[in-house]
């Protein structure tokens, strides 16, 4: 039987059980086949999706944005020059008067304290579109779409490589939930939050999946099935941007790092990516890249998201 998610929030992949993941990414792909398949499905005609962004989009705007259309929705978006969160009027207040008039709140923010203040006051879903601390609807199009490459997710090995930020912590919360390896490869003082780590024990001992932090991007990758990398200066970070680009050295995905990994290795990346930084553009556009499917699939998983949390 379906779980019921309706009115459910999604601040982190924390949020979700193993079952509510899977009856997501179920939702997603049933709906990518209809699309694929030419029909419209206008699950969530007549529902509106309010978009705050404090930060710029391209793929988390334009997927949810598009996704409602193709569910017979709307979305509106909501830029930083628009309503000025934490600048004209309280978050408390935004989140009790935006959530009367629309049916489920997406917000890109810095500070994961506002996304957490702004589902603490709506009435309706808010959906955390990315904070400083965690991405959770990228990690679900991620897992469609590891799940459409390996078949399955349990037992899959990644190798994450570079600055465990808001997509590491995430993928970290999405391999203890579901049984996947995960082995980080950071320099010292960029590890994997404390926080994250002992919010993930008790899920990791249950599934039987594992994080393992190391220094060398070489180790990590031994054995693995997915190298995911992300940027070195996350969005807000722009001011250590020089000292992040000296202290990464060496962390950077080229082929010879993907030859170390298993011959059928994946490589994922959130993008925007950095070419000169912390993946080649060579491996960017190799056979074992699939950043722009991974992309993709952003839409597809947030619609799984959109109609369970709002329908
Ligand atoms: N991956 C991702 O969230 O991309 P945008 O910053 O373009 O939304
Ligand atoms: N870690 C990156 C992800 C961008 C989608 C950032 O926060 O800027």
């Amino acid at each position: 039987m379906a779980l019921n998610m309706k009115g459910k929030h999604l601040v982190t992949i924390h949020d979700l059980t193993r079952e509510e993941i899977y009856q997501i990414l179920d939702t997603a792909t049933m709906l990518k086949l209809r699309l694929y398949a030419g029909e419209y499905t206008p699950i969530l005609a007549g529902k509106t999706l309010g978009m705050i962004f404090q930060k710029p989009s391209l793929r988390t705007r334009v997927s949810h944005e598009v996704a409602m259309t193709q569910l017979g929705g709307h979305a509106i978006y909501l830029g930083p020059e628009d309503i000025k969160l934490g600048k004209r009027e309280t978050t408390e207040d935004i989140a009790i008067v935006l959530s009367r008039f629309v049916n489920a709140i997406m917000a890109r923010v810095y500070e994961h304290k506002i996304v957490e203040e702004l589902a603490k006051y709506s009435s309706v879903p808010v959906i955390n579109g990315l904070s400083d601390f965690s991405h959770p609807t990228q990690i679900l199009g991620d897992l469609l779409t590891i799940r459409e490459k390996k078949m399955h997710l349990e037992g899959i090995r990644i190798a994450y490589v570079g600055d465990a930020n808001n997509v590491a912590n995430s993928l970290i919360f999405a391999a203890a939930k579901l049984g996947m390896c995960i082995t980080l490869a950071c320099p010292e003082g960029y590890e994997p939050n404390q926080k994250v780590l002992s919010m993930t024990k008790a899920d990791f001992e249950m599934s039987k999946g594992s994080v393992k932090i190391v220094r060398a991007p070489e180790e990590a990758v031994q054995g693995a099935d997915i190298i995911y990398t992300d940027v070195w200066t996350s969005m807000g970070q722009e001011a250590e941007r020089e000292e992040r680009r000296k202290r990464f050295q060496g962390y950077r995905v080229d082929m010879k790092l993907v030859k170390m990994a298993k011959p059928d290795v994946i490589v994922m990346h959130c993008l925007p990516a950095h070419y000169d930084e912390e993946l080649s553009y060579e491996v960017a556009k190799s056979p074992n890249s699939i950043i722009y499917d991974q992309a993709e699939n952003r839409i597809h998983a947030e619609k799984g998201i959109l109609v369970n949390l709002i329908s």
